[in-house]
């Protein structure tokens, strides 16, 4: 029989240096109460510590996941990363991470698929263990989204935070585990939300730096119909697939990127907000490091056997559903 991979352990990195929104009142023509109906944020997190950039946030996830769990650096065989915002362009973040992380029995490499990094990232993670080809593999999430921000561009500015987020991955000994997924992609939404310069097509030059191409860009509103569209819908397929009901699911972990999203997609999914997991109010959208962030947040809530949905829509246009069977019990 199959053997499934669980998540064992989690553990969160948040920077200490908090961005209000009367902060960003000083920055741009926005307002507290703008933010926070529009998009539920009410402050988030900014790397200020000179030197570190996404791997050390995500290093430092991954140092006291290993401490929690009480797990060798040697026992682990793979480290994924999800970023969007990794140290450099090559070579990728998780074999930076496993070098700071003192990690050197394990192989490494970054997926970048936009805010649903961390949900492919966790499905690839499980196969490689479902396969029997890994034992132990840990998947972090890690985005340094300040790095990549326009703070003059008030669009964009107030939704984003930086932190990262890391899971431990080992075969399960039951039925528990990460059981189902549903995965969708769009290239055409690449127009919505994208970088314009700093990759092969738009090579870093004085003049993409002087034009400010070098940050997010995004129109907000056709990326808020698309985000709604595919979560609602990739969550329904694996809820119908999975017999699964607002009865019998414990729990939704949504990315965080706007809350009236996350209100539209439980209502759509048939599911009562006091079982969707939020922390938007403190963190913004962290990318890759939502879902593991918000697991984090919630794990003494969560019991042995619960059925969670983490579902994600991101860039690309990327988005996707998983169904876990939760592990252990998180108090
Ligand atoms: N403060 C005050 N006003 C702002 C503002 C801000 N920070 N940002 C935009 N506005 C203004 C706009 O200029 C516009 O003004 P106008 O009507 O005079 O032109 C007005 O608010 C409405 O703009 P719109 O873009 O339609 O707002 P919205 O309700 O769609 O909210 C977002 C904007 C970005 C919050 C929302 O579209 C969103 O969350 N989109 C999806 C984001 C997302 O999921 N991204 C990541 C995918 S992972």
């Amino acid at each position: 029989m199959l053997k499934r991979a669980a998540i064992t352990g989690i553990m969160g990195y948040l920077p200490d240096d908090v961005l209000t929104n009367s902060e960003l009142e000083k920055l741009v023509d926005t307002n507290d109460e703008w933010i926070r109906t529009r998009t539920g944020i009410e402050e988030r997190r900014i790397l200020r510590k000179k030197g570190w950039a996404s791997s050390d946030m995500g290093a430092e996830a991954v140092r006291g996941l290993l401490k929690k769990t009480g797990t060798s650096p040697d026992e682990i065989d793979l480290l994924i990363c999800a970023t969007v915002t990794a140290d450099l362009i090559f070579p990728d973040n998780a074999n930076t991470i496993c070098d700071k992380a003192g990690i050197h029995n394990a192989f490494g490499f970054d997926i970048n698929a936009a805010c649903s990094g961390f949900l492919y990232s966790l499905t690839t993670g499980a196969k490689f263990i479902e396969s029997g080809m890994c034992k132990k593999v840990i998947v972090v999430g890690a985005d340094f989204m300040s790095s990549i921000i326009d703070y003059t561009d008030r669009a964009t500015c107030v939704l984003f935070g930086d932190g990262a987020g890391a899971v431990l991955l080992e075969q399960s000994e039951d039925d528990t585990g990460i059981i189902d997924s549903s995965f969708g992609g769009d290239g055409s939404g690449r127009a919505f939300l994208h970088m314009k310069a700093g990759g092969s097509l738009r090579p870093a030059t004085v003049e993409t730096v002087m034009n400010r191409e070098h940050f997010v860009y995004q129109e907000g509103r056709s990326v808020f119909k698309y985000a709604v569209r595919g979560m609602a819908e990739s969550i329904g397929l694996v809820m119908n697939r999975n017999n699964l009901t607002a009865d019998n699911l414990n729990w939704v972990v949504p990315h965080q990127a706007n809350l009236r999203i996350i209100n539209s997609v439980a209502s759509l999914a048939g599911v009562p907000m006091d079982r969707v997991m939020i922390n938007i109010h403190k963190y913004g959208n962290t990318t890759s490091g939502t879902l593991p962030l918000c697991l984090w947040d919630y794990e003494s809530q969560l019991k042995k056997g619960d059925n969670l949905i983490l579902v994600a829509f991101g860039g690309g246009f990327t988005w996707g559903a998983t169904y876990i069977k939760w592990a252990y019990n998180g108090s």
